[in-house]
């Protein structure tokens, strides 16, 4: 048994043997029902329907002496401290920015596990998992999307790589610094694209247009639901999820005089296009790039694995 435990064990019997300030902790705990570490509240018992997609994905322990208290003080314990923390299956502990958009809240009584280390408490289920927020000063807010950045509105969530090969955006670009709403549609724009689609935390793809008819592409906007690694207060899509960004067509006014010079409009002349909840018109017949952008340097066409795999965080099967 390693001293952690051994000291865990210890202090479990006989609480005069714990530490001034683990027993101090104990103390404020005590007054929690829930005895996660102060400034925690528990939010509910979810759905995780793992390996394929966990509900917290960020970082995770595993610990035969697990409690709400010890899962709370690992998640909040990092330079970034994370917004959620959640215990499962007895010994686990689950930590992300977000709850991701794939998990149900159900009853919370469903959620019936005793804690490895306090069998008074409870520590999830089989694929359930136990869920406290994070509201210590200083824990930054949730992530979202943004409206508009520089010239990109948001389109919404859509699906890639999901049950076919063919992606949704084809270039994809590292981006200098980390994938933010920010720097990918930045990226896209100096490579002379006007979509902008940020995927599973940690990827840019860029286009002119959707690649797939849109009807096979649609999905729902609470499916975009992983943080930005780079900005957990910004929403990067989800595995097989883009958060889309483009910059709409231009509008032509209505009131305009027709010019005879002038190529045939694209877009409607009555009906302004929405800059929030109306997808972009998919082009099934992608533009090819201008010719005065600079040819990308980074793309890629194939990268398929990043996606598909599961994160690397979330091995243990509950
Ligand atoms: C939290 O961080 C402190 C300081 O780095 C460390 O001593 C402690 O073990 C950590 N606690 C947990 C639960 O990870
Ligand atoms: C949750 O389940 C318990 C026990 O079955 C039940 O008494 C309670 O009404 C349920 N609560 C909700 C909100 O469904
Ligand atoms: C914790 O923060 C969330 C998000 O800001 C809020 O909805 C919730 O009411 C807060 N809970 C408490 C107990 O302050
Ligand atoms: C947005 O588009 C307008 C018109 O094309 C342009 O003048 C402006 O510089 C653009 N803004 C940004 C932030 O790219
Ligand atoms: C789009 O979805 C339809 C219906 O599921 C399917 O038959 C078709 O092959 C899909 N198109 C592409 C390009 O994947």
């Amino acid at each position: 048994m390693s001293f952690a435990r051994l000291a865990l064990f210890a202090s479990f019997l006989s609480g005069s043997l714990a530490l001034p300030s683990e027993l101090s902790q104990r103390q404020a705990a005590a007054t929690n029902p829930n005895a996660a570490l102060p400034g925690w509240t528990f939010v509910g018992c979810f759905t995780d329907a793992a390996p394929a997609t966990r509900t917290l994905q960020e970082h995770t322990i595993t610990n035969p002496g697990m409690t709400p208290l010890l899962c709370t003080e690992f998640c909040g314990n990092f330079t970034t401290p994370l917004n959620f923390a959640g215990t499962e299956f007895t010994d686990e502990c689950f930590c992300d920015f977000n709850i991701q958009g794939t998990a149900v809240k159900v009853n919370d009584t469903l959620c019936n596990f005793p804690c490895g280390g306090d069998s008074t408490l409870t520590c999830g289920g089989a694929s359930l998992i136990s869920i406290f927020q994070n509201n210590n000063t200083g824990v930054g807010p949730l992530p979202t999307n943004k409206a508009k950045v520089g010239n990109f509105t948001f389109d919404g969530c859509f699906k890639d790589v999901d049950g076919t090969d063919t992606r949704t955006l084809l270039e994809s670009f590292t981006v200098q610094g980390g994938v933010t709403i920010e720097g990918c549609t930045g990226t896209c724009l100096a490579n002379g694209f006007t979509f902008a689609g940020l995927e599973f935390g940690e990827e840019c793809w860029c286009g002119n247009g959707f690649n797939l008819p849109l009807a096979n592409i649609t999905a729902p906007l609470g499916d975009c639901s992983r943080a930005c690694e780079a900005n957990p207060t910004e929403l990067c899509g989800a595995a097989n999820r883009l958060s889309v960004y483009s910059i709409p067509p231009p509008v032509v006014s209505s009131s305009a005089p027709p010019t005879t010079s002038a190529p045939p409009p694209t877009t409607s002349t009555t009906a302004k296009p929405s800059t929030t909840a109306v997808p972009p018109t998919t082009s099934t017949t992608s533009k090819p790039p201008t010719t005065t952008a600079p040819p990308p340097t980074t793309s890629t066409t194939a990268k398929t694995t990043a996606t598909s795999a599961p994160p690397t965080t979330t091995t243990k099967a509950a």
